[in-house]
């Protein structure tokens, strides 16, 4: 009999906690409802209590959404449960999200807490959360490391307390594919009220497993799955959801399930994931990476040419890749654009946001012959980014001395201080980029910053291809941050990248 598998997101709480992802609250309610959209059943949106930016997201979120159920997170206490509950109150589907380590090196060392100190939180904090929430959570961290019959003792006192789904976390990613398997087992013969409750599976990637592990879970029992768009997270990482969905689907036939996810919107998700993080998906990632259709030796091409499905099992179409040039071009007037706009899921309400896309659509139309969905879908990104940033490039000028030396003048529009703010600067470099990149520096004030990863790719094929720029940037108090730029003009591209990352960098702090 098919089983039906829910989706969990954490991309927002689990996947912000990735060393250089930070995403601002415009961001978040960007990415909650492309998650939506794409079908996914609970959002963990984040956690109230670790700031003020965390809990006003939530709370927009939880403002904004109408079918997916909004989750945030909270510790086994009454401060953070309270918090949480006020950042959801708005929500037309909310959870709660409690958890509390259980592992022996966690009570030790984390904790300071006897098995018996850890029932007793559970017990208190699960039965006051569920006097503020229908739908609650219980997480029992480093579940994999814990004593298999103190886990179930656990997971038991949960749904005895109120608990709807229990949620059985490889926190560092230590399980593998049929322990993992076996524990879901073991949950099913020795929590009596198992079927009480949901159980749910959450992997990280340390040793490369948290897909199989998920895969593995749902084999067993675990009727829910979390994890993130392209597996950001803490360390190597989350399971990353569209492979799992991905997996669900093809392999049907095995797993006799079914998901709400709507597969078509998968790049799509993928592709503002990778922008708005900042974070590149690796070309050869599965599912969806640029490499995951192309095909290189003469017998699979011939092969794929006779038959696709002689060498690929995933078709580009089913999970949104397509290039299909839109009959747009630079005679397109702004019905044509706003209707295609709407057809993609664009809210254009907003009529001067609708403007500057349609100017930035037009400019692009004058240099770029075929444009393509992927090309409105990433003006409309790359505007949202900017929509957010409080400088604007403005003016940017290269000149090259001699072979190594080059000479940039870059003007931006701060909108930092009360006044908007025209400032121009210049500075030289070996190369064009370097040249940019220090004028940038001298502009924010910010010149202890360290380039770790420079990272260049075209949005879509072809010479004329919109250009996309990633950076991994070190702040002078060593703390790490992504940032991402698109741009018609690679130089360009790459100052927005730039300017995005120092801004970023001196904005946030993590908790
Ligand atoms: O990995 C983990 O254990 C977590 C918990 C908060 C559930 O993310
Ligand atoms: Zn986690």
């Amino acid at each position: 009999m098919t089983k039906h598998i829910q989706f969990f997101d954490t991309t927002l709480r689990d996947g912000e906690q990735t060393p250089g992802v930070n995403f601002n609250t415009q961001e978040k309610i960007q990415l909650a409802k492309q998650l939506e959209s794409w079908g996914i059943d609970v959002i963990e949106a984040g956690f109230p209590i670790s700031s003020q930016g965390d809990f006003e997201a939530v709370q927009a979120i939880a403002r904004e959404l109408t079918t997916t159920r909004v989750c945030g997170l909270a510790r086994c206490n009454r401060a953070d449960i309270d918090r949480c509950h006020e950042a959801l109150v708005d929500a037309k589907h909310k959870q709660i999200h409690v958890f509390i380590a259980t592992s022996p090196i966690h009570r030790e060392y984390k904790l300071n807490k006897s098995k018996q100190e850890i029932l007793d939180s559970i017990q208190e904090h699960v039965t006051y959360a569920k006097s503020l929430f229908d739908h609650v959570q219980f997480s029992a961290e480093d579940a994999t490391r814990t004593e298999p019959d103190f886990l179930a003792e656990a997971c038991e006192l949960a749904i005895q307390c109120g608990a709807t789904i229990i949620n059985i976390p490889d926190t560092v990613g230590y399980t593998n594919p049929s322990e993992y398997g076996q524990l879901f087992n073991y949950l099913q013969e020795n929590v009596p009220s198992f079927d009480q409750a949901i159980f749910s599976c959450h992997c990280h990637d340390d040793l490369g497993l948290a897909v199989a592990n998920s895969l593995a879970a749902i084999e067993n029992g675990a009727l829910r799955v979390e994890g993130t768009v392209n597996g950001i997270g803490e360390r190597a990482g989350n399971a990353a959801l569209e492979e799992v969905a991905v997996g669900l689907y093809i392999r049907r036939d095995h797993y006799q399930a079914s998901t709400s996810i709507n597969l078509g919107e998968t790049k799509r998700t993928s592709d503002m994931v990778a922008r708005l993080s900042g974070m590149a998906v690796p070309r050869n990632k599965a599912v969806i990476g640029a490499n995951a259709y192309a095909h290189e030796s003469g017998i699979h091409q011939d092969g794929v040419l006779k038959n696709p499905e002689t060498y690929e099992i995933i078709t580009p179409q089913l999970v949104g890749v397509k290039e299909n040039a839109l009959p747009l071009g630079k005679l397109s007037g702004r019905h044509a654009f706003i209707s295609h706009l709407e057809e993609l899921g664009y809210d254009t309400s907003d009529k001067e946001a609708l403007s500057i896309a349609f100017n930035n659509f037009k400019d692009l139309a004058d240099k770029k012959k075929t444009i393509t969905e992927t090309d409105l879908h990433a003006i409309m990104t790359g505007q949202n980014m900017e929509a957010t940033s409080h400088y604007d490039l403005i003016k940017m000028q290269v000149q090259s001395i001699d072979e190594n030396t080059h000479v940039a003048t870059v003007a931006i529009v701060d909108h930092t201080g009360s006044q908007p703010q025209i400032k121009q600067d210049t500075a030289i470099g070996q190369g064009s980029v370097e040249a940019i990149f220090t004028t940038i520096e001298q502009l924010l004030g910010q010149e202890e910053v360290t380039l770790l990863e420079y990272r260049l790719d075209a949005v879509t094929d072809g010479i004329d291809a919109q250009a996309q720029v990633h950076v991994l940037v070190e702040m002078p108090n060593r703390q790490e941050v992504y940032a991402a730029g698109i741009d018609y003009d690679v130089l360009k591209a790459s100052a927005k990248a730039y300017l995005q990352a120092l801004e970023r960098g001196s904005q946030h702090v993590k908790d």
